[in-house]
C-alpha cells in the first residue's frame, strides 16, 4: 500500500511556525511515527511553497494504480486555488484534505475550502493527528 502526503506552503515551517496554532511538531517526527505505526505502508512526502509544483506532484501521482490516495494539507492555497481543485478533480486517486488547525473556528477568509468539493473528505482540526487520520482513512476503506 502507498500514500503520499502532500505539504503546501510554509508547512515545510512546522515545529516552529506559530506553535499556539500549528504546535511544536515538525513534519519529520510525524512522518518518522506514521512510517514506525505503519510499516507496510509506503508513505511519501512531498512540500512546496509553490502551486504549480503542488499541482505537477498531484498530477505526477494521481494516476499512479498502486497508490491508495493524497493526504493533502494545502495550506492557504486551501481557500484560493482552483487549479489545485482542478488537478484533484482531474486525477483517478482519491484526496482527503487535511489542516492541522480548525480552520472553521479561526478567520472566515479561512471557513471557505475551493478544494473541498473536489476531495473524498476533510479533517481538520486534530493537531498532527489530522495526518494519521488522513492516512488511516485511506488505509482502512
Ligand atoms: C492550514 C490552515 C490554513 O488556513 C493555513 O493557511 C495553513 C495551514 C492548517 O493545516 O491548519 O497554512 O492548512
Amino acid at each position: 500500500m502507498k500514500i503520499i502526503i502532500i505539504n503546501g506552503p510554509n508547512l515545510n515551517l512546522l515545529g516552529t511556525r506559530e506553535p499556539g496554532i500549528y504546535g511544536n511538531t515538525s513534519m519529520e517526527s510525524c512522518l518518522e511515527e506514521l512510517r514506525q505505526r505503519y510499516p507496510d505502508t509506503d508513505i511519501r512526502y512531498f512540500q512546496s511553497n509553490h502551486e504549480g509544483d503542488i499541482i505537477d506532484c498531484i498530477q505526477n501521482n494521481g494516476f499512479d494504480e498502486e497508490l491508495s490516495g493524497i493526504v493533502l494539507n494545502a495550506g492557504a492555497y486551501t481557500h484560493t486555488s482552483l487549479a489545485i481543485a482542478d488537478a484533484i478533480r482531474a486525477i483517478s486517486a482519491p484526496v482527503v484534505e487535511v489542516h492541522i488547525s480548525n480552520v472553521h473556528s479561526r478567520e472566515e477568509i479561512r471557513h471557505r475550502s475551493l478544494i473541498s468539493p473536489a476531495c473524498k473528505g476533510v479533517i481538520a482540526g486534530f493537531g498532527m493527528d489530522s495526518y494519521r487520520l488522513g492516512v488511516e482513512s485511506l488505509i482502512h476503506k
